[in-house]
């Protein structure tokens, strides 16, 4: 038999709502693959997420909406292969979960059934109240996603900073209590004045995972390439870079490149010398 979860030392929806009554932070991360998780899981990540962003990062995309199911569930099956100790959230793409809610919740399940995540996150305020609602229903733990949900990125005419002023911050506080009553476990702010996400962490009892919302979420989450640096697209002021991988990416590969045009790779160390027995020439 393989290695069972350690239920004992798994990160779950439990774990995440007692660090936030305990003040205690929660650090999340994307990931799309089993290495990366590995890496992710040994330095004590919280929770992963299999986001939609793997459209742009891995996929090439020019945005979130092209990405489908399957997408996801191919880079969430090679995530949960991992069996990191981190909660696994898988991210339900653009039109999965907006025409009906027997869609939502069939295609929630598939992200459990077929890609093992543990929890699923979805974009939107209180229209998507009787979705979540039913997915919960299902045993299904769902993340909410207010402010810059990317899935909107035409309805907002660009990626904007969003709940500027009075009324649209009214709204998006509201949605905030919305989705909490509705059974979000907690839920994601993205592109957000930190005063507003301050005001939503403080009025609801489920941790906030803050994306360009300021320090006063309960934790906070960054694409993984972005951090890493490893990024085509200029990136928002919100991504704090804490290498550049891609840049050393390249510098190897270059390296590797003169080496072989030059014949100084593969020297004597990376190659075999004929044994006994062994016919020459093989
Ligand atoms: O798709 C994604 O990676 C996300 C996070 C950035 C929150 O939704």
């Amino acid at each position: 038999m393989g290695d069972l979860i350690d239920m004992k030392k798994k990160v779950t929806r439990i774990t995440l709502q007692r660090m936030k009554a305990k003040g205690e932070r929660i650090a999340a991360l994307t990931s799309y693959d089993y290495l990366s998780t590995r890496l992710l899981d040994g330095a004590g990540i919280d929770l992963i997420l299999v986001g939609d962003s793997l459209g742009m990062v891995i996929m090439g995309y020019e945005n979130t909406l092209p990405v489908t199911m399957e997408e996801i569930i191919h880079h969430l099956k090679a995530v949960s292969r991992a069996k990191p100790r981190a909660m696994i959230v898988g991210d339900l793409p653009f039109m999965s979960y907006q025409a009906s809610v027997e869609d939502a919740v069939r295609n929630a399940g598939r992200l459990v059934k077929e890609g093992g995540a543990e929890g699923v996150k979805l974009e939107g305020g209180k229209r998507f109240v009787p979705v979540i609602e039913a997915i919960v229903e299902a045993s299904i733990p769902v993340v909410g996603h207010l402010g810059l949900t990317p899935q909107s990125l035409y309805q907002f005419g660009g990626y904007r900073v969003q709940g500027k002023d009075d009324e649209s911050a009214g709204i998006l506080f509201q949605d905030a209590l919305s989705l909490e009553k509705a059974g979000c476990f907690s839920m994601v702010l993205e592109g957000i004045p930190w005063t507003l996400a301050r005001r939503i962490s403080e009025a609801v009892s489920i941790p906030t995972i803050g994306i360009g919302a300021g320090v006063h979420c309960d934790g906070q989450i960054l694409v993984l390439n972005d951090m890493l640096g490893i990024h085509e697209m200029e990136l928002p002021r919100f991504v704090k870079k804490y290498d550049e991988i891609g840049e050393r990416i390249t510098k190897a590969v270059s390296a590797y490149i003169s080496d072989v045009k030059e014949g100084s790779f593969p020297g004597p160390g990376h190659s075999y010398s004929a044994g006994n027995g062994e016919k020459k020439g093989k």
